[in-house]
């Protein structure tokens, strides 16, 4: 599928580098989980195919999630979101329900098992073709001073799909 519209690209990652995204999984039972991610890449084409290209590090629950169910979603928040952001980033699925206790709705993706967030402006569909473990060379050099099992394992997916509201 060819998608049209790029200009997601720009919100997207400009949110991500404000006050972060939010990747959206779940299990195999659809139990979605959230959690906010700054790291993001976002490509226009790789193939006539838009490419996301994620980290996430092993001991989030959503890394487990990933491993159950190959798809996520990458929710772009409004800044108003900004509280609700930070709890998603620092709380874990592992603990807490986030969807249940944030202000945040799930629904219905058209491509993929994880769902979409109703409050967030724009909703990016993708399905995880590689995942790169470390030890690797993707990231900066400093993020290879951790501990290789702390290290983020990179995640590279085809866009399916992108809604906005
Ligand atoms: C602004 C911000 C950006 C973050 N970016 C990432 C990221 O790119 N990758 C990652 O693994 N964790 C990142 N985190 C940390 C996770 O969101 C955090 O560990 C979260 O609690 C994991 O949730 P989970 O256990 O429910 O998956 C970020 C946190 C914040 C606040």
């Amino acid at each position: 599928m060819t998608i049209q519209s790029y200009d997601y690209l720009d919100l997207a990652l400009n949110m991500a580098e404000q006050i972060g995204v939010l990747l959206v999984t779940c299990d195999h039972q659809g139990n979605p989980n959230v959690m906010t991610i700054g790291w993001l890449l976002l490509g226009r084409s790789y193939y006539k195919r838009p490419v996301a290209v994620i980290a996430v590090r092993p001991a989030t629950y959503t890394y487990r999630l990933l491993d159950m169910v190959g798809e996520f979603v990458i929710a772009v928040p409004t800044s108003d979101l900004a509280n609700t952001v930070a709890y998603c980033g620092t709380r874990s699925g592992q603990d807490v329900n986030k969807f249940a206790v944030t202000s945040l709705t799930p629904v219905l993706s058209k491509h993929v098992a994880p769902p979409s967030i109703q409050e967030c402006s724009i909703n990016i569909e993708c399905r995880i073709y590689h995942k790169q473990s470390p030890p690797h060379q993707l990231l900066t050099p400093d993020h290879r001073k951790a501990p290789i099992s702390e290290q983020h394992t990179i995640y590279f997916a085809e866009v399916l799909g992108v809604s906005k509201s």
